[in-house]
């Protein structure tokens, strides 16, 4: 079952800016790199005359069960709704700031596939997940990609300090590695459907044909081109088409019923002679909906690459994580392209006190703030895009370019897109204009383009601008003050991610051990439990026993994640499960529950921080906006804040 989704589906009626536009699309160069390139973002498929989105697809044959794009960062948001409503529904709504709000939710995830649904104690948390959690398509019949959740936990640990404060704590996003996996062969050119979970699926409708149907029908298909190949010369063009008809018509109608028979019948080639076709574009499924396989040359010409540059740990010190070429990229060259979704109201990571009620039955309950006072900004504020001269923020959902870091001397910049999806004349717009039924879509991309001749493998650095720079500098300087004269603390707790990194090298513990040294406080110890249905005839301290099973793809649901106390371990030869040489006995709970579950193996335990001890939670942590540079942030009615 399906937990993940994306929150709330908002209905967009936006304008047509691509099918027009994206026809008369300015030829791109074709750039050395993008000969080579694994990614791509352009037009989804998906997008209609009056919805029109962004989606990614593969540039090279990808096999089922692969990594896919990224892997990219989560960036948590506490309480989105609790800190932009009030209680008391007859206060008057900033409407400016509601309706931010609810386009911002269509593009967030609930907080499973990046591995933080235990962050927060009391409160709701949300996810925005860059990249493909933002432009990935949705088209449940089509889908071939799903979250790798075992990725999000089992997360490297990129240049951590273990135990150290220091002025970053707080300051950025402890998960990341956040992965997609490919749930199918996905042909080069082929557009990437996520699974958005249940309350998304619901709207697909009954007469829709079924991925079974569709499989069905490839199957008859296939018999069907047989069966003209093999009586080509006997039939003539009358008998042919007579057949065919009878045949998708008549009997494939009375085997699909009324609804899908029709739909059988528009989907089907008109002559037989075409029914190769449909197998050669990978099945009647991708036969029917053309536009979600492009050609090398189309995506070359009207996409851009995503897949320049990847995460590593940054070679700045204490800077944690990095974005790095991939592959070179001469001067002028595309880094990476940074849709933006647009904030017009950028209160919207303003932090206040939080209260709650019971009103929301199923749903938990209803937060909203208790006053207007800010008491801090939410972490996300730090990967946004903004201006000292407007309110509104930018988010960028490129892949990996939220890792991104600042320097002085940048080797890449920040420019407006040439892309004709990229809307210009949205520059003249209000604020609020940016939020009325014709702009509800990503409609402005920007691009970090290479300032100089970058190496495969080097990090990538942009220039986050002055005000940055003097916010983080004061920040240091306080953080120094404090550390020094004790108001901060000079350590700081190992965290998950530190014993993650720990313990993959050696054994969880037994309760001897831990007796003698328990694990640190503010973590949990969990396991993935899959097991069999039935207990096995063996006891284990008395108690009935179950067989740890092997999910079958191999990764790991976050739906079967336990709290799980060891009770023995052992070590087997157990290379192909796991570099790791020990198989573990459990009890689920953490007070020795009523059964055991036997043969754990060591991948399948994961440390997560307790409820609200988690990094984001360090005190005065340092927030600011990354500046669009002056002379590319337009001028005009964005500059709200402007003194005159
Ligand atoms: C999922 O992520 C894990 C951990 O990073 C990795 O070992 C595994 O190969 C990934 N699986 C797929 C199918 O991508
Ligand atoms: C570099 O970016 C990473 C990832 O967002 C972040 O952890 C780190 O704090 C940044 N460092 C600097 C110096 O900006
Ligand atoms: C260890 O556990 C794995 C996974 O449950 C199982 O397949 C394997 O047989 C176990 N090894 C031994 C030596 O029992």
């Amino acid at each position: 079952m399906m937990m993940l989704r994306q929150i709330l589906q908002v209905t967009t009626t936006a304008a047509s800016f691509l099918l027009l536009s994206s026809l008369s699309s300015v030829p791109v160069s074709l750039a050395e790199e993008d000969l080579e390139c694994g990614m791509y973002m352009a037009i989804s498929s998906t997008s209609t005359v009056d919805e029109t989105r962004w989606g990614i697809y593969a540039g090279k044959d990808i096999p089922n069960g692969a990594p896919l794009g990224g892997p990219d960062v989560a960036i948590n948001i506490f309480n989105l709704q609790g800190n932009t409503q009030m209680a008391d529904e007859n206060e008057e709504a900033d409407s400016l700031l509601a309706s931010t709000v609810d386009f911002f939710e269509q593009f967030i995830w609930v907080p499973i596939p990046s591995g933080s649904q235990f962050d927060l104690e009391d409160g709701r948390t949300v996810t925005a997940i860059p990249g493909a959690g933002v432009l990935g398509g949705f088209n449940p019949k089509l889908t071939n990609a799903d979250w790798n959740h075992s990725a999000a936990y089992f997360r490297p640990s990129l240049g951590e300090q273990p135990g150290v404060n220091h002025p970053g704590r707080g300051a950025y996003s402890n998960f990341y590695h956040v992965e997609l996996r490919s749930k199918d062969e996905i042909p080069a050119g082929r557009e990437i459907f996520l699974e958005y979970g249940d309350n998304w699926e619901e709207e697909a409708k009954e007469e829709d044909l079924t991925t079974e149907d569709y499989r069905k029908l490839d199957a008859t298909v296939e018999k069907m081109a047989n069966f003209f190949d093999k009586y080509n010369d006997e039939l003539d063009e009358k008998a042919k088409t007579d057949i065919y008809d009878f045949l998708i018509r008549d009997v494939m109608g009375a085997a699909a019923g009324a609804g899908k028979g029709r739909k059988i019948v528009d989907l089907l080639p008109a002559y037989p002679e075409s029914l190769p076709k449909v197998k050669e574009s990978g099945g009647s499924l991708a036969y029917s909906q053309p536009k979600s396989i492009r050609s090398t040359a189309w995506l070359q010409n009207h996409g851009r690459c995503i897949d320049n540059i990847g995460p590593g740990a940054s070679t700045i010190p204490h800077a944690g994580r990095g974005a790095f070429a991939r592959r070179k990229i001469k001067e002028g060259g595309l880094v990476a392209p940074v849709p933006l979704v647009h904030l017009p109201a950028g209160s919207m990571m303003d932090m206040h006190e939080i209260g709650s009620s019971d009103d929301g039955g199923e749903e938990g309950p209803v937060y909203y703030k208790l006053s207007d006072e800010v008491q801090g900004k939410q972490l996300l504020l730090n990967y946004l895009y903004g201006h000292p001269e407007s309110s509104m923020l930018f988010f960028p959902s490129g892949s990996v370019s939220c890792l991104i870091n600042h320097s002085k001397e940048p080797n890449a910049k920040l420019v407006w897109s040439t892309h004709p999806g990229h809307q210009r004349h949205w520059y003249d717009m209000s604020p609020e204009e940016l939020l009325t039924m014709e702009t509800m879509y990503i409609g402005l991309l920007i691009e970090v383009v290479a300032l100089r001749d970058i190496e495969e493998g080097e990090e990538i650095f942009i220039d986050y601008g002055d005000e940055w720079a003097a916010a983080w500098e004061a920040h240091v300087k306080e953080f120094e003050t404090k550390v020094a004269s004790g108001d901060l603390p000079k350590d700081w707790p190992i965290r998950a991610l530190d014993l993650n990194d720990e313990f993959s090298k050696k054994a969880f513990k037994n309760p001897d051990e831990l007796a003698m040294e328990p694990y640190p406080n503010n973590v949990m110890l969990k396991c993935f439990v899959q097991v069999t249905p039935e207990v096995i005839p063996e006891k284990i301290d008395g108690k009935p026993v179950r067989e740890w099973v092997m999910p079958k793809d191999g990764v790991f649901d976050s739906d079967s994640l336990e709290d799980c106390t060891v009770t023995d371990y052992r070590e087997v030869d157990n290379g192909v499960m796991s570099a790791i040489p020990y198989n573990y006995t459990v009890s689920l709970g953490r007070d020795g529950g009523a059964t055991r579950i036997k043969d754990v193996p060591h991948r399948a335990f994961v440390f997560v921080d307790k409820p609200g001890t988690g990094d984001q939670f360090a005190q005065n942590p340092f927030r600011h906006y990354i500046s669009i540079p002056d002379d590319v942030f337009p001028q005009g009615p964005w500059r709200d804040l402007k003194q005159s």
